[in-house]
């Protein structure tokens, strides 16, 4: 079985044996409910480093609404039964006071790329991220990170993090994982109730069918209400955002000689779904 560390002390510990060994550190921070998305990060994180850590940590400083955190599946055993054939040297499941004691009062706080989209609808979000990973990369003294590119405002409000504050780490983003009808693997997905997972998928459809239409000269006004539409008839109750945005910096663009990004949020049985796909 691979050990679940507990302590910040107990991580250093061992991090500092690898250390004086000459061996490479990487990490792939989750929130736990692994499913095959996260462990494809693992995996990729054991091809570059020769040590692998998996931290597990539902961070309350990331959850603008008290039932979504409430909800938040937490499956610790299942999860580590998951990462056992990967050989993962090392599972960090700090409580939230390990990480979060008395008195802590510093905020990472990161503009422009983390203000739009999901940083105007979930207030505080990308602080209690940033703060978070922060916090993690200075724990786990980690060469590498791996993070998916199933949430790609959150990869690059990480990546402008580490270039502003010059942390030492290279950050690997990874492609999403989906399952065979298109919908990008999600622990929110075991929310969906059976007829919910039958429509689920029309998202990554109709986000692909938007991106080819702008690429085919289609104005993006014309291609983004076609998507809207053809994902709300197919029984979405919602599409709360669905935008071109320049793929770095995720302002508004459509400037397709520049990498771009589609990315969307949208509702499906009380379930919200995110996803992007490159253009
Ligand atoms: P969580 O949602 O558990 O995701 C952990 C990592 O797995 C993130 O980098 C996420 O982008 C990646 N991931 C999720 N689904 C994926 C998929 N289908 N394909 C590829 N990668 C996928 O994201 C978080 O946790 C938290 O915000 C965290 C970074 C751990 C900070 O608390």
């Amino acid at each position: 079985m691979i050990p679940i560390l507990r302590t910040v002390a107990d991580l250093r510990a061992i991090v500092r044996g690898w250390k004086a060994q000459g061996q490479t550190v990487g990490v792939v921070p989750t929130m736990g409910a692994l499913h095959d998305g996260h462990l494809s990060l693992v995996q990729a994180a054991k091809a570059g480093c020769d040590r692998v850590i998996v931290t597990i940590f539902v961070n309350p400083k990331q959850f603008n609404n008290p039932s979504d955190l409430a909800k938040y599946p937490r499956t610790e055993e299942a999860d580590a039964a998951l990462l056992a054939p990967l050989q993962v040297d090392t599972v960090f499941s700090p409580n939230p006071d390990e990480v979060y004691p008395k008195g802590f009062a510093t905020t990472v706080s990161v503009a422009g790329v983390a203000a739009p989209l999901e940083g105007s609808l979930r207030q505080g979000h990308f602080d209690g991220v940033a703060t978070v990973v922060t916090k993690l990369f200075g724990m786990t003294r980690a060469d590498r990170a791996y993070f998916g590119q199933k949430d790609w405002q959150q990869l690059q409000v990480v990546r402008r993090m580490v270039a502003d504050l010059n942390l030492p780490v290279e950050i690997i983003g990874c492609e999403t994982f989906r399952e065979t009808d298109g919908l990008a693997m999600s622990s929110r997905n075991v929310r969906l109730t059976a007829s919910a997972r039958q429509i689920a998928p029309a998202l990554h459809a109709g986000m692909r069918a938007a991106s080819a239409a702008l690429r085919a000269g289609a104005p993006q006004e014309v291609a983004l209400t076609q998507a809207e539409a053809t994902i709300r008839a197919a029984g979405f109750e919602d599409v709360e955002y669905l935008t071109f945005r320049d793929a770095d910096t995720l302002d508004t663009s459509t400037d397709l000689s520049r990498p771009l990004r589609l990315l969307a949020a949208a509702w499906i049985g009380g379930v919200r779904l995110i996803d992007n796909i490159a253009v």
